[in-house]
């Protein structure tokens, strides 16, 4: 690929952190970090996003040495007091996180956070317009940037812009609430490619551009791909699941140091299954509907009892929002009951960590669980699952997964997949896990492993790219 590649995400791909009076930035993890830092470095690209600290940190100094380390630009925006206020916490977490992922209870409508939001997205639209040329690839990510797109068109009307969702994209019926819907879909529409992560995001959107905005047709219908027409120019639709380095993750699962670690927690949790749980702190993520499910499981199976344990690691996120602080509460009420309940000596049966394992820890609780549980309410795809099936060297372990989470379109068929709403099925889902011979283990664990070596971040990525390149005029990226 020879055009230069100009990210734009709410978040820088970095962390800056002050220890002991010292500033230091630090590559962000994930993914999508990953998968696309190759191809920073060969085109010199640019990332542009909010460093996400205050301003007392030099943060012009610290993206400096880290492109030069890297190979690619940084380029900071930064946010005052009220615009993290109003366009990150209020629009973009209270109102279209919780609307896209199906939760209306959560939202909070208000018009000075939409205009908040509109204002930091046109600002990022003009930084991302001052360092970019219509020969760049111009690709924004995600909710809180919707309406980049729009505005970078108004100053650029010739560049090729690309928009990927990574959240869930909800039907007209959910996304006619919001006052704002036909500035939003106006907003997707300006683009060349908006990719989706499931077949049903893409349908949803097609639907909602169809019937809630103005002067929208449909051109064709691919099977991949939808093609529409909106105010003299075409937009390519598409779904496009996400995914991790299955490699990355099988060979740093096999490693000595993961496998120590592994035999060590091993040693602690002696003849009982792990049922594992890994979530950021979010309503989404269906943590007391999991709580619920895995008491009633130890009401109705009492021959679980001290052969199991659940271990649920909850990352603190969003610390800010209220709904997210009463959630935390709610967690350790109902931690503690489940645990006065049925606690005996030598046997905990719920273990609840609130903060973030290191990497090591993290693969050796993949490695050693005998059953991972990862029960959204609503989720864009959910990595975690895929995470803990590349990390199952062994074949072994049993994926328990919600219907509702995006990933459940691809690994559904060998997983035990859920209604996390439906406490008594999910709690019969964990005691079929818990009884599943190892045979029937290895033999679904296999598949799901295949499936996600075949789909990884890399195939992601180039799927994605090569739609990109293939709705330019005159040819390849
Ligand atoms: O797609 C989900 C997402 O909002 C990402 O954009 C983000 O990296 C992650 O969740 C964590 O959220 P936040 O940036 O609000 O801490």
């Amino acid at each position: 690929m020879k055009r230069r590649l100009v990210v734009v995400s709410n978040r820088l791909p970095v962390a800056i952190s002050r220890t002991g009076g010292k500033w230091r930035i630090q590559p962000g993890t994930g993914g999508l970090v990953t998968a696309l830092e190759p191809l920073m470095n060969a085109n010199h690209g640019i990332w542009i996003g909010w460093p996400g600290c205050g301003p007392e940190a030099p943060v012009d100094e610290l993206i400096e040495g880290f492109s030069a380390e890297h190979g690619y630009e940084l380029k900071a925006v930064p946010l005052d007091e009220q615009e993290v206020e109003k366009y990150y916490r209020g629009f973009s977490n209270e109102a279209l996180w919780p609307l896209f992922h199906d939760l209306l209870g959560h939202c909070i409508f208000n018009l000075d956070h939409f205009r908040s939001y509109d204002a930091v997205n046109r600002r990022f639209a003009e930084i991302a317009a001052e360092y970019s040329t219509s020969k760049d690839i111009l690709w924004i990510h995600d909710y809180q940037l919707i309406l980049t797109g729009r505005h970078i068109r108004q100053l650029h009307p010739s560049h090729m812009l690309a928009f990927f969702l990574h959240i869930p994209f909800p039907p007209p019926d959910l996304l006619r609430r919001l006052p704002w819907c036909e500035q939003l879909i106006e907003g997707l529409l300006a683009y060349d490619l908006a990719g989706f992560q499931t077949l049903r995001d893409h349908r949803n959107f097609v639907h909602c551009a169809t019937t809630l905005g103005r002067g929208v047709e449909v051109r064709s219908r691919h099977r991949h791909h939808t093609i529409l027409g909106y105010d003299g120019h075409t937009i390519k639709v598409g779904h496009y699941p996400i995914s991790i380095d299955s490699a990355d993750f099988a060979a740093r699962a096999s490693s000595d140091e993961v496998a120590d670690a592994a035999w060590y927690l091993h040693e602690n949790y002696q003849h009982r299954q792990l049922i594992l749980g890994v979530d950021r702190l979010d309503y989404t993520k269906g943590i007391p509907e999991r709580f619920l499910a895995f008491e009633r499981a130890l009401e109705k199976y009492p021959e679980m009892h001290e052969k199991i344990s659940l271990v649920q690691v909850v990352v603190p996120s969003r610390t800010m929002v209220p709904d997210y602080v009463d959630l935390k509460g709610k967690l350790e009420q109902l931690a503690g009951r489940i645990n006065g309940r049925f606690s005996q000596h030598g046997w905990v049966p719920l273990h609840y960590h609130y903060r973030n394992l290191d990497p090591v820890q993290l693969l050796a609780h993949y490695r050693t669980a005998e059953i991972a549980l990862v029960t959204p309410l609503r989720d864009g795809m959910n990595l975690v699952a895929k995470e803990y099936c590349a990390s199952s060297v062994d074949n072994q372990g049993v994926l328990i997964l919600s219907k509702f989470a995006g990933a459940a379109d691809q690994l559904g068929k060998h997983a035990l997949l859920v209604n996390p709403y439906d406490i008594e099925k999910t709690a019969d889902a964990i005691h079929q896990a818990f009884c599943m011979p190892k045979a029937e283990q290895k033999r679904r664990m296999a598949l799901l492993r295949a499936q996600i070596r075949r789909n990884d971040v890399h195939h992601w990525l180039d799927n994605f790219l090569q739609e990109f390149g293939s709705r330019r005029r005159g040819g390849a990226l």
